[in-house]
């Protein structure tokens, strides 16, 4: 493994099935629903783009297209804007295809988060990686992903974002034993389980959607069986890891205090799509006025 080279590639798994959002997502991926003004997925190539990743690999499934326009050009809208003089529109519309270049692979069958991220192996090579799920949007105030790479080049290990929730949510999330780091603000991960019984579950802390993985995942991936529903889980992998003592052995945690916002239900996509709106400039205020006369 290269020793010492930034950490540049990020691995973006959008191949999901999103039962929880059919049938919206029948004939349409998730990560192409809109949050506010623009796709999910893009809030997630800008955060990996402004944390300093360049070579952005997207795992894509059935109804990739709407994914690949999304960020390419799109010569007609933008002749039609710009004869219409719309610069503020066309500047939003050449933005997306600004952000690449981002390179494509297919997963063919949706086999779980795991074997979607083997899929991106042969791309990654052996070098560290990040992974970001677009279930999960992090302010661009907050610098989670920088924090999490500054861990993996520290510790040559895995690094998982974690959040303290509420004791009673725990089983709707991957949960991480942790025990504290002398001296560090990271801590040590000793095992995780995948969406625990209150009763089971080792702590509050829960795993939320990004990662920074060494390579040494995609043998452990190779040899981790599916788990419930068929899926290879990378859960599992991590587990393995997080008890290996060789190279790339170990998984740490990033302790996330700052905001985030859940797109993954339908529940929680509303409470982000409300939060994000009242945050604009353009309309937040209005809408913050609207939503009190709704309430009351
Ligand atoms: P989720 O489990 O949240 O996505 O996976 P899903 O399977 O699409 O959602 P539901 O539960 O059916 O509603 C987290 C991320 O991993 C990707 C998804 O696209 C999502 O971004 N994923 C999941 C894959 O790329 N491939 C898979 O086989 C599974």
């Amino acid at each position: 493994m290269t020793l010492g080279k930034p950490l540049t590639k990020a691995v973006i798994p959008a191949a999901g099935l999103g039962t929880r959002f059919l049938p919206a997502t029948k004939a349409m991926p998730k990560e192409m629903l809109p949050v506010v003004d623009q796709p999910a997925i893009q809030y997630v190539v800008e955060e990996a783009v402004n944390a300093g990743l360049s070579d952005l690999l997207m795992i894509t499934g059935r109804q990739k297209r709407a994914l690949e326009d999304h960020f390419d050009r799109e010569p007609n809208l933008e002749r039609a804007l710009e004869a219409k003089g719309d610069f503020d529109r066309l500047e939003a519309v050449q933005h997306a295809s600004g952000l690449g270049p981002l390179h494509f692979v297919r997963q063919g069958d949706p086999k779980g988060l795991g074997h979607a991220v083997l899929c991106a192996r042969q791309h990654v090579g052996d070098e560290p990686f990040a992974v970001l799920l677009g279930d999960d949007l992090i302010d661009e105030r907050d610098q989670l992903l920088r924090s999490m790479i500054e861990v993996q080049a520290r510790t040559g290990g895995s690094v998982v974002a974690l959040i303290e929730v509420d004791p009673a949510q725990i089983s709707a999330y991957g949960c991480a034993d942790v025990s504290a780091v002398d001296g560090e603000d990271h801590v040590r991960v000793n095992g995780l389980v995948e969406k625990p019984s209150v009763a089971d579950a080792p702590s509050n802390l829960a795993v939320i959607g990004r990662y920074v993985l060494h390579p040494a995942v995609f043998d452990v991936l190779e040899d981790t069986p599916p788990g419930r529903g068929g899926e290879i889980k990378l859960t599992d992998a991590l587990q393995t890891l997080a008890t290996s003592d060789g190279e790339g052995g170990g998984v740490y945690g990033v302790i996330f205090k700052g905001r985030r916002y859940d797109t993954g239900d339908k529940l929680s996509y509303l409470k982000a799509v409300i939060s994000i709106a009242s945050e604009r400039v353009d309309f937040g205020e209005d809408l913050k006025t609207w939503m009190k006369a709704f309430v009351s």
